[in-house]
């Protein structure tokens, strides 16, 4: 019988760090070649986001650093990755186009940054939520290390609240899981309910990007604090 997942996200259905960390970690090699095309202007239109803000930059999930290259001098970016083959290709990267504002990159769970409160001007996120196996957890992360009145820069695959769609995305779901992949848990739905319940999270914009119209740009900021009078 096909699978049923709960639009709230408590069906995990086995998509744990280990399983998600084993299909990048076999991603790696042929990673960009697949992907690169395919996701580049959502990638583009994230950075251009990012870059009009400029400053400090996290971006979570950074692979083999695509993403890298465009940055402006303007940002100081540090990448972080659950995969350590994905962060070689970064890495190597890196050292191949001498990336003088890449600050550092390094293995870590985007459910624990090991990060101090309000670091960082900019949280990206391309093509990562989808892959957390807690997103919420993940989330909350990124608004922590954000400083008030910094952005959250997001991109990701919304799957359908309902019709058809959601039909498919659900029995598409245990096919793409060892991929790396899900493709039925994460409607809007489930973006706004995170966002109603973080404190001081408001919604700069969500827009559409390639490819099929199943992507977005979403970007959050976190409400500056009012100086006490
Ligand atoms: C679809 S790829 C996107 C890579 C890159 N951001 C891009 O635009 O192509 C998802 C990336 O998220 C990473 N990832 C998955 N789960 C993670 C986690 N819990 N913490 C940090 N990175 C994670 C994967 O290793 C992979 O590099």
């Amino acid at each position: 019988m096909a699978e049923t997942l709960k639009l709230d996200g408590t069906d995990q259905l086995d998509f744990d760090r280990e399983t998600v960390e084993r299909a990048y970690d076999r991603w790696a090699p042929i990673y960009d070649l697949v992907f690169g095309g395919v996701f580049g202007k959502g990638r583009q239109a994230a950075i251009v986001a990012t870059n009009s803000l400029g400053g400090r930059v996290l971006e979570v999930g950074v692979g083999t650093g695509i993403s890298l290259p465009q940055y402006a001098a303007n940002t100081r970016v540090f990448g972080t990755d659950i995969s350590e083959a994905m962060l070689r290709k970064a890495h190597q990267r890196v050292k191949e186009l001498g990336l003088k504002n890449v600050e550092g990159l390094a293995v870590m769970d985007a459910e624990k940054l090991e990060f101090p409160d309000n670091s960082f001007d900019v949280v990206m996120a391309q093509y990562v939520v989808t892959a957390v196996p807690n997103p919420e957890v993940a989330l909350d992360e990124f608004a922590r290390v954000l400083r008030p009145g910094g952005e959250m820069i997001l991109l990701s695959r919304v799957s359908a609240d309902a019709g058809v769609r959601r039909f498919i995305e659900q029995r598409l779901q245990p096919v793409v899981r060892p991929l790396g992949f899900r493709t039925a848990e994460f409607a809007w739905s489930r973006f706004a309910k995170w966002q109603a319940g973080a404190a001081g999270i408001e919604l700069v914009e969500r827009r559409l990007v390639p490819p099929l119209g199943h992507f977005s740009l979403i970007r959050f900021r976190k409400v500056e604090i009012a100086a006490a009078a």
